[in-house]
């Protein structure tokens, strides 16, 4: 099995005519280029010489009557570059988004709940149409031919020019069967109908940066799979769960979950049953929540860091196992948005003069601006200490420790005590006691994404600085993912107040009371405390001489400090 590599740097637009009643697009070497008078939707490239001259199309104006497939559009990362797209690519033709019937509602209901969301506020401002551009077709993905009906895929092959993967499962704890299914087979089964479409320039499949992550270091190219699929989906079909879950460990082998390991098989499989098609893959590494847009902070899940965050902010989470120097590879939402887009812009204006290769973005930002678990930590902490969320367990502070004896000592002291306290005074108060099973919850979480949290990774970005590198000013800034710029302080702020804010619907309103409900939190520990320091002195020192005595000198040696020190700060009066 050969690994790709990927294509070449720097290289722009074609030589070659387009497909049927298509502008012809000029092509260029860009070496020694340089950009002139961007003005509305296209843009100007002339040769150092001043000799040769070309018209580019810019990112919106390549999408200008695109029809656009995306599946996963109702999850975290789908909504955002539905959103996007249609803000930023007004002329957009259609976006066609794969739903499935889920709670009872239809994928057309589903589609008008989702858009309805604070996520879509700006857009309805500036295009209050927008609605009529997005067509929801029922699929769910795990069933044979993603269960489209033969009308919807005739339409589909039909019409598409552009399909963004997103949907998977994210859940690192899936089982192999389920992850299988969706991650690779689901893959598979659009790659196939993505070959019958007609008029198809670009496949963006949306990856993972840790789908390599039994790897340190990860260049932008697709590594040799862990198993054959194909071998895997046969095996499947015969072994009963029980049979699975049993081999699961040994299947993934290094890898920490199924996640990771059949995102992995996944990129093999678009890699094999696309070799006809244009294909991209992007890999973003933890995403978080908005820099920028729509506006900072968005997030609307408790996946990944996200609902850790809000455990801290809580005060239920007081440690975990995590390497303070570790880099923390978060990637805001809408940076991964631009990536992918503009990595479908350039795909898509390139198609004719590129080799047929796929084109692999590691999205990460480790390597460009790095950002380690300890920061985020302190930044947590203090964003919520200033800006509490409402009703807090306990005052926010968390100990990140990879000592496995420190850690246990942490887990039994901040997490599991208070929580066997708190559920007793619920019991005495007539409640029922909740606190311990919270707290198991948060322990399975947390042992699902220490792998995360205590190891680093390197990744390549040179694909992605060189998209950076071919975007005009305009789209620059209009698609700007130079994570370079991104002040992590303030990130975090803004991410955590997201949580607050989008996640948990408090409103700012009830800062003052939730500062206030801190402060008393506050005062019950020093009382606590000092409960605490009395018993001790109760039952140690009262009934032992030695203990007395240590006392008595501990307690006379900060007299004496106290003295002197009063003494010596009259004397310069
Ligand atoms: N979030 C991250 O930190 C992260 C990091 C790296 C890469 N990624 C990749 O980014 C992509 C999007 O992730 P995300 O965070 O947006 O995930 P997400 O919020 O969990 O969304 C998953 C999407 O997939 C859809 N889906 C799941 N099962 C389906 C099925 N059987 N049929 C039809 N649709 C189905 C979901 O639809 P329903 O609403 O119907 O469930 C949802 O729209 C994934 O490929 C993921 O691997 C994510």
């Amino acid at each position: 099995m050969t690994a790709v590599v990927p294509g070449p740097v720097g290289f722009l637009g074609s030589r070659q005519p387009g497909r049927q009643g298509e502008k012809p697009r000029a092509g260029l070497d860009v070496a020694g280029c340089r950009w002139e008078h961007p003005t509305r939707g296209t843009f100007r490239l002339s040769g150092a010489s001043g000799s040769t001259t070309v018209i580019m199309v810019s990112i919106p104006e390549y999408y200008e009557g695109k029809n656009v497939l995306l599946t996963g559009a109702t999850g975290f990362m789908g909504k955002v570059l539905l959103e996007k797209l249609l803000r930023s690519c007004p002329k957009v033709k259609a976006v066609y988004i794969l739903v499935r019937h889920k709670a009872g509602q239809t994928p057309q209901e589903r589609m008008e709940e989702m858009i309805s969301c604070k996520l879509f506020d700006r857009l309805r401002d500036e295009q209050p149409e927008f609605k009529e551009k997005i067509i929801a077709v029922p699929s769910e993905l795990t069933q044979s031919e993603l269960d489209l009906s033969e009308q919807d895929k005739e339409k589909l092959i039909d019409c598409i020019n552009i399909v963004f993967h997103c949907a998977a499962t994210v859940r690192f704890n899936e089982t192999l069967r389920d992850a299988v299914q969706l991650n690779v087979i689901a893959t598979q089964q659009l790659v196939i109908l993505a070959q019958r479409m007609k008029n198809l320039e670009v496949f963006m499949h949306v990856s993972t940066a840790y789908a390599y992550c039994n790897r340190k270091h990860i260049e932008e190219i697709i590594y040799p799979p862990p198993v054959d699929p194909k071998k895997l989906i046969g095996s499947l079909e015969w072994m009963d769960d029980g049979l699975v879950n049993d081999i699961t460990p040994k299947l993934i082998g290094d890898r920490p979950n199924t996640y990771t390991y059949t995102k992995a098989l996944a990129e093999y499989v678009v890699q094999q049953e696309g070799a006809k098609l244009n294909i991209a893959i992007i890999r973003p590494s933890i995403v978080g929540a908005s820099w920028k847009e729509p506006f900072p902070g968005w997030i609307d899940n408790f996946n990944g860091p996200s609902g850790l965050f809000i455990a801290a902010g809580k005060g239920i989470l007081r440690t975990m196992r995590a390497s303070n120097s570790a880099v923390a590879d978060l990637v805001p939402v809408d940076v991964v948005v631009n990536t992918t887009l503009a990595a479908a812009w350039y795909s898509g204006v390139n198609r004719y003069s590129r080799p047929r290769n796929i084109m692999v973005y590691n999205c990460t930002t480790g390597g460009t601006n790095p950002f380690h678990w300890g920061e985020v930590e302190y930044h947590v902490i203090s964003t919520f200490k200033r800006n509490p969320l409402e009703q807090a367990f306990r005052r926010p502070n968390v100990n990140l420790t990879s000592n496995h004896l420190l850690y246990h000592y942490w887990i039994a002291v901040s997490h599991k005590a208070p929580a066997f306290l708190y559920d007793i005074y619920l019991r005495i108060t007539g409640r029922s006691p909740r606190m311990m099973k919270t707290i198991t919850r948060l322990h399975k979480a947390m042992m699902l994404i220490e792998y995360f949290t205590s190891n680093s990774w390197i990744w390549n970005t040179e694909n992605v600085n060189m998209l950076m590198n071919q975007l005009s000013p305009e789209d620059k800034k209009v698609f700007n993912f130079d994570v370079r710029q991104l002040h992590w302080a303030e990130y975090m702020e803004n991410y955590c107040m997201g949580t607050k804010k989008y996640v948990l619907n408090e409103e700012m309103s009830g800062l003052p009371a939730a500062r206030k409900h801190l402060k008393k939190l506050r005062n019950i520990r020093y009382g606590f405390n000092t409960v605490l320091v009395i018993l001790i002195w109760r039952i140690f020192i009262a009934r032992s001489q030695m203990a007395r005595n240590i006392w008595y000198f501990v307690v006379s040696l900060c007299y004496k400090f106290l003295s002197y020190f009063r003494a010596s700060s009259t004397m310069r009066y």
